[in-house]
């Protein structure tokens, strides 16, 4: 039953070398040499003790594409920004997405027929795009789908790291007029809802305490709001779509805890097995693999063995950290219990969200759409994994490629 799950380049050769030289190495590519650091010395560095000595700004297609938003800004122009987009993320917030993320989930699953084949990445995409433009935007996106799909897919493909290397040489036509369409259409939803925010005389319109609202009321500019939509566009549904997909795809070859899982959701309302398969398929695949810096000022590593100077590109990696045997007990199973009963990891050995005061903003939202996602499509659908090869592809996130196949049947 078991498919093969292998790593497609150039995950395979970081593995390598991380085991040949050790925590601390550079990747040998003519013309784009980053420093690679991995395990809880270094990634509680980067992430906190010297986080001063690192930039989130770099020379690459990230910054390019997301300009001024809150990922790749630095100092206290990103934390105004954090500050503002943390009200709609906030825990508490949360239980008041529930509903909307079962209705979306549902209406995905409507479209399916019985007894065929479905591709689970795929899926997960429409899940979490409706999903994170409905919570941050009020926006129904279902009838737009298939206008701004290839748009998003192309934005996407343009910021994976495989392309860092060639990206001043390489051919942005194609990439320029699909991220034309995604900006009309974020410019249009701003224009929208300025209009319905100062048009006094309809007094019936509600308005949304939702992220673009937060964003209108605190006086940014159209440019500025455009790229905190496009940031948290891509970064809160391509990560959870990774997400899903991989879940999927461990249930796929895991047999006998994926039948656990489903007697646990479909007969308790909390289920411990869940929220440990979710964690563990964050250890194996962690969505964002790599965090991304430029070092501003030297860093030492190693004891002081190894150091970066200034001005060059520094990689923690979450995926060699928690795939690091030092830290991990058959690091490479695939095996859920390990987070059973609250059981603790060592600090910054497990670092799916990063960590300290930049850790991931949708932290607890997009664990809870995992949850809530999950839950759902195992209650009312049984799915059955086609038994194909599956590699784990360096995009902008970590991929499952060449997708998730599986046979999906309603359950009575
Ligand atoms: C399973 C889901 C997710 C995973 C695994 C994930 C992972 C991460 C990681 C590792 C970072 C830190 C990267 C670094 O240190 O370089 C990060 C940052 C970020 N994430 Fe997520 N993320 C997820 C969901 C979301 C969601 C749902 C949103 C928005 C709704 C979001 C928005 C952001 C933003 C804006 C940042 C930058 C924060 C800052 O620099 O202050 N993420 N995410």
């Amino acid at each position: 039953m078991a498919a093969l799950l292998k790593e497609g380049s150039p995950l395979g050769p970081l593995k390598v070398m991380a085991r040949q030289i050790g925590r601390f190495f550079q990747i040998p590519i003519p013309g784009f040499r980053p420093f690679v650091v991995f395990g809880p010395e270094a990634n509680r560095k980067v992430l906190v003790t010297e986080r001063q000595k690192v930039l989130w700004r770099n020379t690459d297609p990230v910054t390019d594409l997301l300009r001024r938003g809150v990922l790749v800004t630095d100092g206290e122009e990103h934390d105004r920004y954090r500050e503002l987009m943390e009200a709609p993320l906030h825990p508490a917030q949360l239980p008041g997405y529930t509903r909307m993320m079962i209705e979306q989930t549902d209406r995905v699953a409507a479209a399916w027929k019985d007894g065929e084949t479905i591709d689970m990445l795929v899926e997960s995409r429409r899940i979490a795009l409706l999903i994170i433009m409905q919570a941050l935007f009020s926006k129904d996106v279902w009838n737009d789908l298939p206008r701004i799909w290839t748009p998003i897919l192309k934005t996407i493909q343009y910021i994976s790291p495989g392309m860092w290397i060639f990206w001043r040489r390489m051919p942005r036509v194609g990439y320029k007029r699909h991220l034309k369409v995604l900006d009309g259409y974020l410019y249009q939803m701003i224009g929208d809802r300025r209009r319905q925010t100062t048009d006094h005389s309809q007094s019936s319109v509600v308005r949304r305490p939702d992220l673009l609202q937060h964003l209108i009321d605190a006086g940014l500019s159209d440019e500025l709001i455009r790229d905190q939509m496009l940031t948290m566009l891509i970064a809160g549904h391509d990560t959870s779509t990774a997400l899903l997909a991989w879940t999927f795809a461990s249930l796929g070859q895991h047999p006998k805890i994926h039948a656990r899982l489903v007697e646990e959701v479909c007969s308790l309302d909390k289920s411990p097995l869940l929220d440990q398969v979710i964690k563990e398929s964050l250890r194996l695949y962690p969505p964002i693999h790599i965090g991304n810096r430029r070092v501003a000022d030297e860093m030492e590593f190693s004891d002081g063995r190894d150091s970066i100077p200034a001005g060059e590109r520094l990689f923690y990696s979450i995926y060699l950290t928690h795939r690091d045997p030092g830290i991990w007990e058959n690091a490479e199973s695939f095996c859920p219990e390990r987070f059973a009963h609250g059981r603790k990891t060592p600090p910054f050995s497990y670092v799916p969200f990063g960590g300290g005061p930049r850790a991931c903003i949708g932290a607890a939202f997009g664990q809870a759409e995992a949850r809530i996602v999950l839950r759902r499509l195992l209650q009312t659908h049984r799915f059955e994994f086609t038994n194909h090869r599956i590699h784990a592809h360096m995009g902008a996130t970590l991929e499952p490629r060449p997708g998730v196949k599986m046979k999906v049947m309603k359950r009575n």
